[in-house]
Parts: C-alpha cells; sequence; structure tokens
C-alpha cells in the first residue's frame, strides 16, 4: 500500500483530485468507482472547478457507486443518487446514461444485488476506486465481520453508523436501516483504489488499518489483499500511527 501524508483535508483533495483527472486524461473513457460521506466531498468540488478551469472531459467516462440506503429514491435529498447529482453529476459533463448506482427502492432487493454485481463486471470493473472509510473501518456499507468473499448485498447498518451518519437527516431515526452495498470482493476487483482518510476522528480506523493483521473485524483491512492501493491521509487522520 502506497501511503501519502498531506498536511490538510483541502490538500489531501487537491491530490485525489489530480489522481483522477491523470486517470480520466489518460483513459477518456475510464471507468470510475465513486464514493459518498463528506470525505470526498472537496475532492468533487475540485473535479468541478478542473472541469470548468482546465476543460477536463467527462463525457465518455462511466461511473460505479458503491452503495445506497433502502427505502431511498433519488428525489430524496438524503439518497446517495442525490448526493452524486448535486455535487458531481450535474456539474460536469459527464453523461448521466453511464452513471450506476444501487437502486434503494428495487422491488426485489435481492435480485437487485445481484443485477448489480454482473453490472460491475459488465460496466466495469472500475480502473480507479475512490472510497471513504468509517470510523469502525467500513469501507462502502460493508461493516465489521463482513466477509471478505461478499459480493453487492443488503446490510443492517451498524448503529453507530447510523449515529455517524445522523448528521445527514433530521433525526437518528430517519437514517435508513437497512443499505445495499457493493461487498468486499465487489471492490477488490477494482484495478486501482484510492482510500481517503481526514480527520482526527478517522486516526484509529488508520492505525488499526496500518498496524494490525488483516481481519473482518476491520473490513478496510481487506485492502492489504489488492496489489495497487493508495492510502491518502491527512496529518489528524495519520496522527496515531
Ligand atoms: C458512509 C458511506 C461510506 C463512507 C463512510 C464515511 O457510511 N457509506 O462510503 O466512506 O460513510 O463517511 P465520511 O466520509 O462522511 O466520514
Amino acid at each position: 500500500m502506497e501511503i501519502w501524508v498531506s498536511q490538510d483535508y483541502q490538500s489531501l483533495s487537491q491530490k485525489a483530485c489530480g489522481m483522477i483527472e491523470d486517470e480520466v486524461t489518460r483513459n477518456p473513457a475510464a471507468v470510475l468507482g465513486l464514493a459518498t460521506g463528506s470525505t470526498p466531498l472537496q475532492t468533487y468540488h475540485e473535479m468541478v472547478e478542473g472541469y470548468r478551469r482546465r476543460s477536463v472531459d467527462y463525457r465518455h467516462i462511466s461511473t460505479i457507486n458503491l452503495d445506497e440506503y433502502v427505502g431511498l429514491g433519488e428525489k430524496d435529498p438524503q439518497s446517495y443518487h442525490f448526493f452524486m447529482k448535486k455535487h458531481l453529476f450535474d456539474k460536469i459533463n459527464i453523461n448521466p446514461a453511464r452513471t450506476y448506482i444501487p437502486n434503494g427502492l428495487a422491488e426485489d432487493l435481492e435480485d437487485e444485488c445481484r443485477r448489480y454485481e454482473l453490472l460491475i463486471d459488465q460496466i466495469g470493473p472500475p480502473d480507479l476506486q475512490i472510497l471513504g472509510i468509517g470510523q469502525n473501518g467500513h469501507i462502502g456499507f460493508n461493516e465489521p465481520h463482513t466477509s471478505f468473499k461478499s459480493e453487492t448485498h443488503m446490510i443492517e447498518l451498524a448503529e453507530s453508523t447510523r449515529k455517524a451518519n445522523a448528521r445527514f437527516f433530521e433525526s437518528l431515526e430517519n437514517v435508513p436501516r437497512k443499505a445495499i452495498t457493493m461487498g468486499i470482493q465487489s471492490i477488490l476487483k477494482s484495478k486501482k483504489i484510492l482510500l481517503l482518510a481526514s480527520g482526527e476522528n478517522k486516526a484509529e480506523a488508520i492505525r488499526s488499518l496500518l498496524e494490525e493483521p488483516p481481519s473482518e473485524d476491520m473490513p478496510a483491512s481487506a485492502l492489504c489483499y489488492h496489489e495497487d492501493v493508495t492510502l491518502l491521509v491527512d496529518k489528524e487522520a495519520y496522527k496515531k500511527v
């Protein structure tokens, strides 16, 4: 795993954006695996700036997102569909027909998981997968004890994850209890992975990722089995290492 320690969130986001832009410049039809949460927000903002200032061209790319809450549709401001449109897709020249996110409103959710995994194989796998990390080490919505062999599946959100994400909702009660997520195995299919972590509240997860042996207690530790992972952290997130 290659590790880059940035001074702060801003420089981390600029570096992440630079890596994405390099990928898209090298390969205009690149498949990007995208994440939600607050960590990649500034990266997306930098991409929008890069699109406006440097005319980075996203016309031919495809994107595959990691996860979506069960029960939230694209018009719901808390859905990951809405998040991606608001912060990125509506602001660059991406083709909306080539942006893929699990359907949290599917009638048959098991079937939706199977469809999504097939799609990862058909459209992808991503040339570059962006990941954030939960305080408990989750990636996507793969909570601790998820099998490293898992493919796209439905999960019950850990109480700690619901609490951590409650800031985006009116109250904890409104945070969905289930989500569809790419599995660990699905994520490991990506050709390259860029894991982003910013802030002191991620320091323990980063310490455990780098210092403990890989274990299903710590979903992100599965990344140790991938041969092309870059960890981009800021000083705060790196302070326990
Ligand atoms: C959510 C998302 C993850 C994300 C994590 C961390 O649970 N499903 O993909 O990495 O939160 O979020 P944040 O970046 O807001 O700390």
